[in-house]
């Protein structure tokens, strides 16, 4: 048999550079290749299994039956290494690079701002360099689905779509409805729009695009594929063998003698297998080079396709299949083509195979149903000969399991002309947990490159961290209290046998007695993180005493993954004979993470330095948790001696390091006949999880926003946070603000319904006016939130679209439109005085170059471009002599945590200061010689002997917040926000499109415009995934399910609002903050709550078509499940809600 053979050399191209790999170890992917073995780190890990788009790459193979050279996009995670033999791969190093020549898709993406933190950039100039190498001038229609399959944590997308769209055709439409519609539906001309916005980019700059620049096709894999005889190939790993037959017939035989060998096409369902269940298969069989496999073959019946066909091979099939037959007889065609469009991302759909849809046998497959339902049927061959099998309801058996023999195979599917009904199939899916008994190390120390197995027992110094009077363990020792806890860390030679390492530890768990999980079985049992918080103003309970109209009523909030493309990553190694470490740490907090470290290790803090260059997004999910992962990977490098990297899988950066807290809100609101709220009683319990993290700052942020832009005489604000055995929750943009106001104006939104007012009426009659004062004592004048708002309804024409939109529902039964408007008074600074200064280093060489150092870090908000513009304005040079390297705790000691939207703010004053230092000793040599260049004197200042270097430091405003006296000062001052959403909601299926959005924002003189609208249009989409998309979902036993991509669903390019304006507020100034300008950074996602609101007002024009009024309950996020429900249509009313106690619900409601 071949596979018994020696291994064969596997030989293929990476960026026109021959590979040739001699022992290719068949468990490895092209993407740890590249990363581990090439180096090439162009290619981004961000979430192993197909979900995000950061490790795309194009492959280019050659067909030599029609001699064409094809290219395709592949996520890099999921290509088994083993399958390129005789593929070109292009990685984004073989696109452009700075060294060389920047590709024009890098360029202008790049100065259309669509890139913040830069971690998703390479996938997305992958996916549109791959399309413009089959399309050079794409419709608009095909970038979209280009990007479908990756992931933007940052930007929200728009930009980027702006970059790509300049590489289209046509000039004069944005064709953001898709199928070339126009999003303007002819309202206004998109130059009108244009002039109102700033320009962001010249498209006269760019560099043209021009194929014929492009690598080659490599001619010897023409030659070889022409020439060489087809042989089987075997490739042999450390623990399985890899065998691609030649033929069908040498097929069918391995398979006969292996039927429990995997045949694997695409990999994508065997692939994450492996990688995430730990299943390990000894012998693999790669069909890809048995031409059967492919063939498609017309009759008057059909079409029977090759099982080895890609979806998108299938799906161009029946595309040009479909017009060369009357309707009638292609209704499966066009219901499959249909599918196809929505099957996981174009990468997934560019390699997955039609057979290995079918033979995975998803419960939740797109594919299945409509071919069972089309009356198709697969050919199978084996040893025993071939038969024809139906894709009946008996086909398939459970999950993962068909009725067909192991040994037989797939050849091809037969899609029939269409007969008249359609039936639906459905599989029942099996979960299962498996608990095991007894704690032992052993197995994995005994491992192939295990080194060591670190347990708290290993920790020199302190294995807690103490926040707010309550200790965090850093490894659990005796017990553990939640799922998700860290126990031990398995150190080992490479992250392949780390991970088969962690899987061979074996602990036993002795259940809880009673678990506590949702908040309300926590505040049942009073498990609280202290201290708990109240804010009153004015004197609720005899206000409620005289308003016309008193409503109660309540509001649930699921927490949000932060989902930063980079998961928390760490390098820790040991320096000199002192022990010293460096850490180099994706981390927004460097100094909190030296001291973590420095505390853990029993060492001062003098000993350990913490780099940080850039990180792959953040949004305050690495501050805490971080350092955590910090002192644990800082433990193994003490004990071993050795440099040691940390970088957690997808999976396991969801399930440890915390979310957004999710919140219950309970109110009670009293209110006049006119809409004025004159009362109201608000109580906010959040899910803090089992550590205390910075929960109990949470919750006072909660308490200081429940007022947004109201002014509410008498009000009151109580807030816990809840005890419970969920892994921790931990800061999140917004830190608590969003889930604030959420319920505030839901409740207002409620006052609304009851008075059946509009919502805006509501909103506007409520709003602070003149000199104000807020519930804890601070004075402001809210003339900016005003103009904010009246802005915003002008620009988005607001009464027209609100008629519009009441039109368009008398005239749909189905589909409704919504519109709202909402407004943000978000403030700005640390009510933890201390936490507001920062500091600066800025270094003068002889040469005239600066180097400035700073307490802030580069997670994609632009701080250090911000940072260069400050110092290139004090100094009076270009930004180009100004350099920034890095975040690093030996030059700027002692830092705060870049967060609460006070980056600049702070950082800023600081580079100003120590910039205006050095301005200021360059003063007299200046006068010497007033027409010399900066060059001649800092020269002349060196030979002077005067320092060129020099400290900045920034005290920041003294706030405070008195809880006893519920007064003070806690913010700097406040960026004020309005935004308009119009929805449309298909009531049937709760689906819903953004119709338009329109932000008013006023962010004082913005230091960087372009910037300050990437931060706004980033901030809402993640509050549109919020509100409306991403939901985390627990298991009853407290398990995670949402571990990936697959199941947490952010927002992706198709959710962007197809016509999406963004203004800053003219002529607004604050005194308060560097150049006038104002923090940004967080006060915008909460304007993504328009997206829900929309929804609920589109929700409520369907529920009155069934006789409904009044206010009904909608929680968040508004996902199609929940909006369909809540419409009430006399179909969903046919299913009666299963009494509570009566099931056991699959998932908790926290
Ligand atoms: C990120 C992601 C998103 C996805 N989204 C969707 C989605 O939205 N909708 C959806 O329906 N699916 C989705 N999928 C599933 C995907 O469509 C399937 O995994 C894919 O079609 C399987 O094909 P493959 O060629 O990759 O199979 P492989 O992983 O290569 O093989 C899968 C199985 O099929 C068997 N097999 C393959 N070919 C044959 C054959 N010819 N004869 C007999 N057995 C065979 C193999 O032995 C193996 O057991 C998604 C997957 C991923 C990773
Ligand atoms: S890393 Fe490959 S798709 Fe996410
Ligand atoms: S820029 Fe896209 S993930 Fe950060």
């Amino acid at each position: 048999m071949s596979a018994e053979k020696e291994g064969d050399t596997l030989c293929f191209f990476i960026n026109g550079k021959k590979v040739t790999v001699s022992h290719a170890e068949p468990e490895t992917t092209l993407l740890s290749f590249l990363r581990e073995e090439l180096r090439l780190t162009g290619t981004k890990y961000g979430c192993g299994g197909g979900g995000c788009g950061a490790c795309t790459v194009m492959v280019s193979r050659y067909q030599p039956a029609t001699k064409t050279i094809t290219h395709y996009s592949a996520n890099a995670c999921l290509l088994p290494l083993c399958q390129l033999h005789g593929a070109a791969v292009t990685t984004v190093e073989g696109v452009g690079s700075t060294r060389t020549r920047i590709h024009p898709v890098q360029e202008r993406i790049a100065k259309a701002h669509g890139s913040q933190c830069g971690f998703c950039s390479p996938g997305m100039v992958m996916s549109i360099y791959t399309l413009l190498r089959n399309r050079p001038q794409p419709a608009m229609d095909d970038i979209t689905h280009a990007l479908q399959g990756n992931l933007c944590r940052c930007t929200g997308y728009r930009p980027i779509i702006d970059g790509c769209r300049t590489f289209c055709q046509e000039a004069d439409c944005c064709q953001a409805n898709g199928a070339g519609d126009c999003c303007l539906d002819g309202e206004e001309t998109l130059e009108e729009t244009q002039r109102e916005k700033p320009e962001l980019f010249d498209k006269r700059e760019f560099l043209p695009l021009d194929p014929t620049q492009e690598l080659i096709f490599p001619p010897e894999l023409i030659l070889w594929a022409e020439r060489a005889p087809p042989q089987t190939l075997t490739f042999r790993g450390e623990r399985m063998m890899w065998v691609s037959p030649a033929s069908l017939e040498e097929l069918v035989q391995l398979k006969t003698r292996n039927p429990e060998a995997p045949l694997v096409m695409g990999n994508t369902n065997i692939g994450p297998d492996i990688k995430f269940k730990g299943v390990l298969h000894p012998l693999i069989i790669s069909p890809t080079r048995v031409l059967d496999l492919f063939e498609v073959t017309q009759t008057p019946h059909g079409v029977w396709v090759g099982a080895g066909c890609s979806l998108t091979e299938v799906r161009s099939l029946l595309e040009k299949l479909l017009p060369q037959f009357p309707e009638e007889k292609t209704e499966v065609f066009r219901a499959l083509s249909q599918q196809l469009g929505n099957v996981g991302s174009l990468q997934i759909r560019n390699v997955a195979s039609l057979g290995g849809n079918i033979m995975s046998a998803y419960p939740n497959s797109d594919l299945n149903p409509v071919l069972a339902a089309g009356n198709c049927k697969v050919s199978v061959i084996s040893n025993g000969g071939k038969r024809e099998v139906p894709l009946n309801r008996d086909f398939f058996v459970s999950f993962g399991k068909t009725i067909l023999k192991p040994e037989e195979i797939v050849v091809s599917v037969f899609i029939p002309f269409s007969r008249k009904v359609l039936n639906i199939l459905t599989l029942n899916p099996v979960l299962w947990i498996k608990f095991q008994l007894g704690l032992d190390v052993s197995e994995a120390l005994r491992l192939p490159g295990v080194i060591d197995v670190i347990t708290a027992k290993d920790v020199p110094g302190q294995k807690v961290r103490k926040m707010f009077g309550y200790e965090e363990v850093l490894l659990a020792e005796t017990e553990v209290s939640c799922v998700g806890q860290m126990i031990c860390a398995v150190v080992a030679d490479t992250r392949v046998h780390a991970r088969r390492g962690a899987a061979a530890v074996k602990i036993g768990y002795e259940d809880l007695p009673e678990p506590l999980f949702t908040v309300e079985e926590a505040s049942e049992k009073s498990s609280f993180f202290e201290p708990r918080r109240m804010i009153e103003k004015g004197n609720v309970a005899e206000a409620f005493k005289t308003v016309d109209h008193v409503h109660q009523g309540e509001f649930r909030m699921g927490g949000q993954e932060h989902f930063y493309m980079e998961t928390q990553s760490m390098l820790v190694v040991p320096v000199g004979e002192e022990t010293e470490f460096n850490a180099y740490v994706s981390t927004q907090w460097p100094t909190g993470t030296q001291d973590a470290i420095a505390e853990a290790l029993g060492i001062p803090s003098n000993r350990v330095t913490c780099h940080v260059k850039r990180i792959g997004g953040a949004f305050g999910g690495k501050v805490v948790k971080t350092a955590t992962l910090a002192c644990i990977t800082a433990v193994a490098a003490w004990k071993t001696n050795r440099a040691v990297r940390c970088v957690l899988e997808r999976g396991e950066d969801m399930l440890i390091s915390g979310a957004r807290h999710p919140v219950l809100g309970k109110y009670k609101v009293g209110f006049m006949n006119d809409g004025r709220i004159m009362a109201a009683d608000m109580q906010y319990y959040t899910n803090a999880g089992n550590t205390v993290d910075e929960s109990p700052l949470v919750v006072e942020k909660i308490l200081l926003h429940i007022d947004n832009a109201y002014n509410i005489p008498n009000l009151r604000g109580r807030g816990a946070a809840c005890r419970t055995n969920l892994p921790s929750n931990t800061a999140f943009r917004g830190f608590g603000v969003p889930q604030s106001i959420m319920v505030l104006e839901n409740m207002l939104n409620d006052v609304a319904m009851v008075l059946g007012h509009p919502a805006d009426q509501i909103r506007e009659i409520n709003m602070y006016q003149g000199p104000s004062v807020t519930h804890y004592g601070l004075e402001f004048s809210p003339e900016n939130l005003r103009r904010c708002w009246d802005q915003c309804k002008g620009k988005s024409d607001y009464a027209a679209r609100r008629r519009a939109a009441d039109r368009f529902n008398q005239d749909n039964r189905w589909k409704k439109r919504g519109v709202a408007i909402v407004p943000i008074k978000y403030g700005i600074a640390f009510a933890e005085s201390f936490l507001n200064q920062a500091a600066a280093l800025v270094h003068v060489y002889k040469d005239g170059s600066v180097l400035v150092s700073h307490g802030g870090t580069e997670m994609g908000q632009g701080l250090h471009t911000k940072m260069q513009q400050v110092a290139s304005r004090e100094l009076g040079i270009p930004p180009s002599k100004i350099y920034i390297s890095e975040t690093s705790t030996n030059t700027v000691p002692n830092t705060c945590p870049s967060a609460a939207s006070y980056g600049t703010d702070a950082n800023g004053m600081a580079v100003r200061n120590a910039c205006q230092t050095l301005y200021q000793r360059l003063e007299p040599i200046r006068q010497k010689n007033p027409k010399g260049s900066w060059e001649s004197w800092v020269k002349a200042a060196f030979f002077d002997k005067i320092s060129l270097s020099a400290t900045g430091f920034y005290r920041g405003p003294d706030l405070y917040m008195d809880w006893d006296k519920m007064a003070g000062r806690p913010y700097a001052y406040f960026t004020f926000g309005a935004c308009f959403c119009e929805v449309e909601l298909d009531c049937l299926t709760g689906d819903y499109r953004v119709v338009r959005t329109d932000i008013v924002m006023d962010i004082g003189r913005s230091v960087n415009p372009s910037m300050d609208i990437g931060q706004i249009e980033g901030a809402f989409l993640q509050g549109l995934g919020l509100y409306t998309l991403e939901e985390l979902k627990f298991s009853p036993a407290g398990l995670l399910y949402t571990r990936g991509p697959s199941q947490y669903k952010i927002p992706a390019v198709c959710d962007v609002p197809l016509r999406f304006n963004v203004y800053l507020l003219p002529d607004s100034h604050n005194p308060h903050a560097i150049y006038s300008s104002k923090g940004i950074g967080e006060p915008a996602l909460f304007l993504g709550s328009s997206v829900f609101f929309a929804i609920k007002d589109a929700v409520a024009a369907a529920r009155s078509e069934s006789g409904l009024v009044g206010p009904f309950p909608l929680d968040s996020p508004a996902t199609p499940e929940r909006a369909c429900l809540a419409c009430a249509s006399p179909f969903t009313q046919k299913i009666p809600a299963s009494t509570p106690g009566s099931f056991k619900p699959w998932a908790l409601n926290m």
